[in-house]
């Protein structure tokens, strides 16, 4: 959840810090800090807020150095505090971490240093390794042997850094159950959570193993095993070079990656065909299917179920990854786990893959980061190729994991895609962007908000009421329309705006006298279809675009609705409090 980064240059790296740190500000944001090593000491800034608040008000720029390391936070143990931002030091102020994960033992640990007269200066987990490692420097062990001997006694899921004092002229970066990468440039090297965070400096890279440990100066890098033995890694080019981080002309990130949908899914759509056929076979081969996601990748998962059996017979089970364990005793050789993630790296999800691996079942994944943890656990990966998603809200990846479903349900079955149809539409479907503006403004003091669809358009409508509930922070609730009536029929009074998600399918007729119903409590229903009806209080029209096709046009209103609420509500779309775009903690 957190972001780290490391940087080791021949020349001053306080901006490349803040730069890398503010890419990275999607991925938490309550806090942030920097340590920087002048030559003599480390110097450390940190405080609560954003990136830029934190650089402003804490004077960073009156800082240089040629080594440092950075983190924004996403606090799990320990309230948003200056004290509880990183980096921590030890005692002494020899050794400064920065930590990406959970130290599960913390407490433990802490008491025992405590008792050895260690004084703790915040009430994070984290701060237990820089006083764990500077008790073992005290008893003679050298730098590397020190960072070896804490993280022996670490319980958790963690990637952190550790500066020394004395030793200006490297970083020690650790993995274990969360992502740590090594970036390779000219003019020094990286370490860091996530490649967004030096791609602008640097396309090389190296990826650390889980129980890995590196060594990393201005122009070499080691690493070893927990035990101390020296790995070799391979150098990867990262394939996202050419890819700015940017909002472009748009105010937020979120608003441009709404728009860049335009472009994104039809690159989602042109999967590699031989990859697709062997994606394919591996899905026909499989004694059962379990789909596994978290959140919109979850919802997507719903989609393919439906399109996988309705077009392919073939039964999927979807699960939310953070539920797996339970069918854990189904899992054997001839089941087959496929993944949906974004990120590649959220916790809930790698756990389900670490389960169906160690059972013997096959990992297929969809995947949106390269280079990512989950796509290098799986034996096939397919890739949404729409670039890095910064706002926290996934919508084009969303999309994007629905195109490459719908190509994997082509192959499956007898569906054809119609590229230039689908191109054409999803165009179309941005004309109804004033109007969303418009309806937001209209609902904008409503406390609650219902999403009804049926059929593939159900998981639309928890798609539509996620977004609204984590960027405009109002109570939403998506629903299988026939299920309104068996109990939630109950909140519906006079002006509460219902969604209905009613295109001209085989749920048209059925979900219109839902929509009756609502309409006979007082509801206010937009209507999302390609067809107008007098019931609807707002008819937002979206193209025909042929009856499974749906989805990929009826989201994107949704999207915008979402976007301009929490405008509406003075929210930061890109930012929404309490959340992270990647989730590595369970
Ligand atoms: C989506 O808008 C959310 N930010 C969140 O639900 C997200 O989809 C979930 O955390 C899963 O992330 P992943 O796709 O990176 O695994």
């Amino acid at each position: 959840m957190c972001g780290i980064i490391g940087c080791v240059s021949d020349v001053d790296v306080v901006e490349v810090l803040i730069d890398g740190l503010k890419n990275m500000e999607y991925r938490g944001y309550d806090s942030a800090g920097f340590g920087v090593h002048d030559g003599n000491t480390i110097r450390v800034c940190k405080g609560v807020g954003r990136v830029d608040e934190i650089v402003r008000s804490l004077d960073l720029k009156s800082f240089s150095g040629k080594i440092g390391l950075a983190h924004t936070r996403w606090a799990t143990h320990g309230g948003v505090t200056p004290e509880n931002a990183h980096p921590h030091l030890s005692c002494n102020e020899e050794v400064a971490v920065v930590h990406n994960g959970i130290i599960e033992n913390y407490q433990a640990l802490k008491a025992s240093l405590e008792a050895k007269g260690h004084r703790f200066r915040s009430t994070t987990d984290t701060e237990v390794i820089p006083h764990l490692i500077e008790e073992k420097l005290k008893a003679g062990k050298n730098h590397r042997d020190a960072v070896l001997d804490a993280v022996r006694e670490l319980k958790g899921s963690y990637a952190f850094l550790v500066l020394f004092r004395d030793l200006g002229d490297r970083l020690y970066g650790v993995r274990k159950d969360a992502p740590l990468i090594i970036g390779l440039s000219e003019r020094g090297n990286f370490l860091a959570s996530d490649v967004l965070a030096f791609l602008k400096h640097t396309n090389k890279a190296v990826f650390l193993e889980n129980l890995e440990v590196t060594e990393v100066k201005r122009d070499s890098y080691i690493i070893w095993n927990f035990e101390g033995e020296e790995v070799q890694r391979s150098v990867s080019t990262l394939v996202w070079e050419s890819m700015t981080v940017s909002k472009k002309e748009f105010t937020h990130y979120t608003l441009k990656e709404i728009h860049e949908q335009r472009e994104t899914i039809a690159l989602a759509l042109r999967q590699d065909s031989d990859d697709l056929d062997r994606f394919c076979l591996a899905l026909q081969g499989a004694d059962r299917i379990y789909i596994i996601g978290a959140g919109t990748s979850y919802h997507a998962g719903l989609v393919a179920k439906h399109l996988f059996l309705n077009l392919a017979k073939l039964p999927v089970e979807v699960i939310l990854a953070s539920e797996f364990e339970d069918y854990v005793t189904l899992i054997d050789e001839g089941t087959l786990l496929l993944a949906i993630s974004q990120s590649g790296e959220t916790a809930d999800v790698l756990s389900a893959v670490n389960i169906a691996e160690k059972r013997g079942a096959s990992v297929l994944s969809i995947v949106n980061t390269p280079s990512s943890t989950l796509a290098r656990m799986s034996e096939q990966t397919l890739y949404l190729n729409c670039g890095p998603e910064v706002g926290v809200a996934a919508t084009k990846t969303f999309t994007a994991q629905l195109a490459v479903i719908y190509c994997i349900a082509s192959r499956l079955s007898n569906l054809s895609i119609d590229l230039i149809k689908i191109t054409k539409a999803v165009e179309e479907v941005f004309g109804v962007e004033r109007q969303m503006a418009y309806l937001a403004q209209a609902f904008s003091t409503s406390k609650d908000c219902y999403f009804i669809g049926r059929g593939i358009n159900y998981p639309i409508a928890l798609e539509g009421a996620l977004k609204l509930k984590e960027i405009a922070y109002v109570h939403a609730e998506g629903l299988a329309a026939g299920e309104l009536k068996h109990g939630t029929l109950a909140l519906i009074s006079e002006g509460v705006p219902v969604i209905a998600l009613n295109p001209r399918d085989k749920t048209y007729h059925d979900t219109l006298s839902n929509v009756a119903e609502i309409k006979a409590r007082g509801g206010r229903v937009i209507g999302i279809s390609d067809v107008e009806n007098s019931l609807y209080d707002y008819y937002v029209k979206i193209p025909s675009v042929g009856k499974l096709f749906y989805p990929l046009v009826e989201v994107i209103p949704l999207q915008m609705f979402a976007y301009y609420s929490a405008l509406e509500r003075g929210q930061n779309p890109d930012y929404p409090r309490n959340l992270a775009k990647s989730v590595t903690v369970k």
